[in-house]
């Protein structure tokens, strides 16, 4: 596994930005409920305890690594990750409320995964993506980069398992599109244009069934 990501050799390029740590949980709790003056409290969108919203495509932030929670802010606030709605959400906070936010979002415990509601085919297909890959349509393991089952290795490789399969889909679309280009090394993108719209369905089904963490599967 170690030697698989290093081959990818990528750790370098993010090194800037791998410094999230050091985070006020306490306070970002508070700046969570107060939103960033303008914009409306993370809440509102993101749920009571972080977990998202499967109908809206909200994101679950609960149990995310604080390192990727403080990076991918960062780049809505910057402008490179493209979302109009949270652009206006976080427009206003500066680097350490960005910093205590994460740490926030990432003490929470993330909700037992969602019942998959789709069919056994689809999510034998999804598994099989998720852990093996498509060779043939060059496509690696999910695993290969987000981590043995998918929950996610460092700031770097967001936990995509326990994530809603309607924020899953939407992304892959996002970047299939060029919409989704925060990422200077653009990996997601090379992976996301070789999915048919089948396997991303599966895919997103079948990360969406699986425990975010260790502890959420020994429950
Ligand atoms: C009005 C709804 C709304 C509110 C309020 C909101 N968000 Fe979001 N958030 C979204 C949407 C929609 C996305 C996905 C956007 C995209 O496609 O990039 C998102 C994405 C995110 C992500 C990226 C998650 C990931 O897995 O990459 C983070 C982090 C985030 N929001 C943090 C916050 C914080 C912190 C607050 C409060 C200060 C907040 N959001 C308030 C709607 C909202
Ligand atoms: C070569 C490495 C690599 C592989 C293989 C890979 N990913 Fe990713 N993935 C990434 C990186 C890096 C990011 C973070 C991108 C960013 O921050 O913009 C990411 C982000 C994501 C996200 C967004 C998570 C969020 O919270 O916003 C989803 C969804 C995703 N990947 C799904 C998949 C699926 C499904 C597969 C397998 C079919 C897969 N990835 C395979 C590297 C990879």
């Amino acid at each position: 596994m170690k030697l698989k990501l290093a081959g990818f050799m990528l750790v370098s390029l993010w090194a800037v930005n791998a410094h999230a740590q050091n985070g006020d949980a306490a306070r970002g709790q508070q700046l969570s409920m107060q939103g960033d003056g303008s914009g409306a409290p993370c809440l509102a969108c993101h749920g009571a305890n972080g977990e998202g919203n499967a109908a809206g495509a909200f994101p679950r932030l609960a149990g995310l690594d604080d390192g990727y929670l403080y990076q991918t802010m960062q780049a809505y606030h910057e402008g490179k990750r493209t979302n109009p709605v949270m652009f206006m959400n976080i427009d206003n906070f500066n680097q350490q409320d960005m910093r205590d936010l994460a740490a926030y979002f990432a003490s929470l415990t993330a909700p037992e995964p969602a019942k998959p509601s789709a069919s056994a085919e689809q999510l034998a297909l999804g598994e099989k993506l998720a852990l093996q890959g498509d060779w043939d349509a060059y496509i690696p393991p999910c695993s290969t980069c987000h981590g043995p089952n998918n929950q996610g290795v460092d700031a770097n490789f967001p936990g995509i398992a326990g994530q809603h399969a309607s924020y899953i889909k939407q992304q892959l679309e996002m970047w299939q599109q060029g919409k989704r280009t925060s990422d200077p090394v653009q990996l997601m993108e090379a992976v996301a244009k070789r999915l048919s719209p089948e396997q991303i369905e599966a895919v997103a089904a079948y990360l969406a069934s699986q425990p975010a963490t260790q502890s959420a599967a020994q429950q």
